[in-house]
């Protein structure tokens, strides 16, 4: 694997192996100094033409945990608001010598362009782009899942396994998500039950062809399936008209959309014991899930936020340090002896 620019690209052992590299990296991360010397002298480069909280510094986070130098571009303040095209700024990039470039853009498709136009050498990290993907963000949620879901316990060794046989929902404005097309496909490469539910104005044409099941009633979903983790979405007002300012007509009013589709202190009672409650931030309290759920004990959205250094520890390690069987030696000896392991 040279590039992450779609969950699509990865088969089921890939997707382990991150994870199980991602769970080595976490373990890491309970010592005292978290700071791992295996990419020293390697520049990572984060370049955000949207705006992020999390992702961005959460990537920048995983790579300084590993030594990596970290150089942060956004396009708000730089000559990218003076009209520079994508290609003068990889061009750029590239002069600088980045051994990999964290890219998160407004256009579907822009990763892709980044890793297969040449313009760049280092590898390239889909961080989002438009509607279409946010792999490392479903690598997070995988993650998520299996350590409270997989093994019966979260202290149990999950090492190796996958999703098999778990019920996940995702549910709210899957239309604009990149988080529910990776999740779709990742979750079902690695053999979980994903159902999409979301009002009929906010699923995407061509749901078909996903490897899923689609409802429009949530009531139904939490009775029917008793999900073993359940997603909310943010509803992506920003996306939902031409000029930003959000709106539209995708549902007729907030309230109706919350009573339809949010996830409150009822419907929470309705859900089994063990059922996790996840959101991937930033989240609209009041609309697509309230505080009673957000904050209750089965919500596990601040942990989610965690992981994502220890998924992105894990995919820059993979990405950037060699060849795939050069570099899981190069992990063991450096993630297990500690003597090498802190720096
Ligand atoms: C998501 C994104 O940007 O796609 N957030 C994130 O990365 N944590 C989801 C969202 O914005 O709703």
């Amino acid at each position: 694997m040279r590039h992450l620019l779609s969950t699509a690209d990865l088969d089921r052992d890939t997707a382990v192996h991150i994870l199980d590299t991602a769970a080595q990296m976490a373990a890491t991360q309970s010592r005292e100094i978290k700071k791992l010397p295996t990419l020293r002298g390697r520049t990572v480069v984060n370049l955000f033409f949207e705006d992020s909280t999390r992702t961005r510094i959460s990537f920048e986070t995983a790579a300084k945990r590993l030594s990596a130098d970290v150089i942060n571009f956004s396009a708000k303040g730089s000559s990218v608001s003076k009209g520079e095209s994508l290609k003068d700024t990889a061009l750029t990039l590239q002069a600088m010598g980045a051994d990999a470039v964290v890219i998160r853009h407004q256009s579907s498709g822009a990763p892709h362009t980044l890793a297969h136009a040449g313009w760049v050498d280092g590898a390239v990290i889909n961080a989002g782009d438009g509607t279409h993907q946010h792999p490392t963000q479903a690598l997070l949620d995988a993650y998520t899942i299996r350590r409270h879901l997989a093994g019966g316990s979260v202290s149990a060794d999950v090492t190796g396994r996958d999703l098999a046989g778990l019920k996940v929902a995702i549910v709210g404005d899957v239309l604009h998500s990149r988080v529910a097309r990776s999740n779709v496909l990742l979750l079902r490469t690695l053999g979980a039950d994903v159902t999409l539910v979301a009002p009929p104005t906010l699923v995407p044409v061509g749901v078909e062809a996903w490897p899923c099941r689609v409802s429009y009633h949530l009531d139904e979903v939490i009775r029917d399936q008793q999900p073993d983790a359940i997603m909310m979405l943010r509803v992506q007002r920003e996306r939902m008209s031409a000029n930003g300012a959000g709106g539209g007509a995708f549902f007729p009013n907030p309230l109706e959309y919350t009573r339809g589709f949010g996830l409150d202190a009822r419907r929470l009672a309705l859900l089994p014991d063990h059922t996790i409650v996840m959101h991937p931030g930033p989240m609209n309290r009041g609309l697509e899930i309230s505080a009673d759920a957000a904050d209750s004990a089965r919500a596990v959205i601040v942990e989610q936020v965690a992981n994502g250094v220890a998924v992105r520890m894990a995919v820059l390690y993979l990405l950037m340090s060699g060849d795939p069987a050069g570099a899981s030696q190069v992990q063991s000896q450096s993630l297990s002896n500690q003597r090498v392991g802190i720096a």
